[in-house]
């Protein structure tokens, strides 16, 4: 199966219906995704990217049936991870001496992945190819956008930016453009997709952008490794990009809390109806961590101002549920955010100190010292959630 993109460049890759979690179990897929790997036939073939490794014969199979793999001049490896280098041994195995055009790094990690000597040709930014009938591939590197061998190229004549990881998105649609798909379900996987894996590398997102735009190449299509293929507009991709990398916020308050006997949930509720009462314009979301899909609960995390983060007391400590989204909270190292923390407890209380420092130690803000709660909260502690709620937005 092929899809043209422009031209002589056809999509060649693999959409990936049954996908429900990717990086290990680091990241959930609920809409699938798709490892998208372009066929250039100019003067020379080119193969930008294949697709992760279970789907390597398939996909070897498919491009047999497109060209004569023996007539592919050059691959084009633009990140090492396996969602794209996985078919690189299957493939190899027919053309072992085509040169493989990749980072330094690039080199590093493939070897590392697969420990074959392959043709390595190493670029760095402003190299070129040649692709015959007057058109050319320009590399990139995106350093640590989002691994050390990151990279891109532009295709010239054809206007194309094979952007890799970068302006994708994992989402299975049979319609490979940006204009055929429900546009809200593609920008909620975007957003995703950013605050989950893209938020650590802000500041080196947005100094790439200034960088590629002040080349003022002319980007008629953004081609990423997962998702859609940007042709209408690309431009609206990479402006929302602008405005995720410069510690993005909206007027939003996440509280996320676990509970044991629901005396947390119970704060957390009242907290909200302080906020609510005292800011109605606030966009207030409230998750249990423990029954949330993490990384759902990230990106609220990513489009608030401010984090209130609730567990109870237990063993001198939190929850494991708490723990674990803290740690990933820590990682992401969120901008220009304030937080404060909640949660019952039944004799010593540790939680809420527990919490404050972790999330002072990610980053965030700290407000205030938090609130506890002996025991279930009674009418007077509910009324205290209130007032402490009240006091966030004064
Ligand atoms: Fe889609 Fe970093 O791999």
């Amino acid at each position: 199966m092929k899809i043209n993109v422009k031209n002589r460049v056809d999509w060649v890759g693999k959409v990936d219906w049954d996908l429900r979690k990717f990086h290990g179990n680091e990241y959930s897929t609920h809409k699938g995704s798709s490892y998208n790997s372009y066929l250039i036939r100019e003067e020379k073939n080119v193969l930008i990217d294949t697709v992760w490794k279970p789907y390597a014969k398939e996909f070897v199979q498919n491009l047999s049936s497109e060209i004569d793999l023996e007539k592919i001049d050059f691959v084009i490896a633009n990140h090492a991870e396996i969602d794209h280098s996985g078919a690189l041994p299957e493939l190899m195995k027919h053309i072992p001496d085509t040169p493989i055009y990749c980072t330094a790094n690039g080199v590093k990690s493939l070897k590392g992945h697969y420990h074959q000597d392959w043709n390595f040709k190493t670029v760095t930014t402003g190299d070129t190819l040649d692709l015959g009938n007057g058109k050319q591939l320009i590399f990139v590197e995106m350093k640590m956008l989002h691994w050390p061998d990151s990279m891109a190229c532009y295709m010239t004549g054809d206007n194309i930016l094979f952007s890799n990881d970068a302006f994708g998105q994992h989402l299975a649609t049979e319609h490979l453009f940006n204009d055929r798909v429900d546009q809200a379900e593609l920008f909620v996987e975007c957003i995703k997709y950013y605050a989950n894996i893209l938020t650590p590398f802000s500041s080196l997102v947005e100094k790439k952008i200034h960088e590629i735009l002040a080349l003022k190449l002319p980007i008629d299509i953004i081609a990423p490794s997962h998702g859609v293929v940007w042709r209408d507009n690309p431009a609206q991709i990479v402006e929302k990009y602008l405005a995720w990398s410069t510690a993005y916020q909206e007027n939003q308050i996440t509280i996320m809390y676990d509970t044991m006997w629901d005396g947390t949930r119970i704060m957390a509720e009242n907290i909200a109806r302080g906020i609510k009462q005292q800011d109605s314009d606030v966009t207030l979301k409230l998750f249990n961590i423990s029954k949330s899909d993490k990384n759902d609960v990230i990106t609220e995390v990513f489009k608030s101002k401010m984090v209130l983060v609730g567990s109870p007391t237990i063993g001198k400590g939190i929850t494991s549920g708490t723990a674990g989204i803290l740690e990933e909270i820590e990682g992401m190292r969120f901008k220009d955010k304030s937080a404060a923390a909640f949660g019952c407890y039944g004799w010593s209380g540790e939680s809420v100190k527990k919490i404050s420092e972790w999330l002072s130690k990610a980053g965030f803000t700290v407000v205030n010292d938090g609130i506890k709660c002996l025991w279930n909260p009674d009418e007077a502690a509910q009324a205290a959630c209130v007032d402490f709620g009240a006091s966030l937005c004064q």
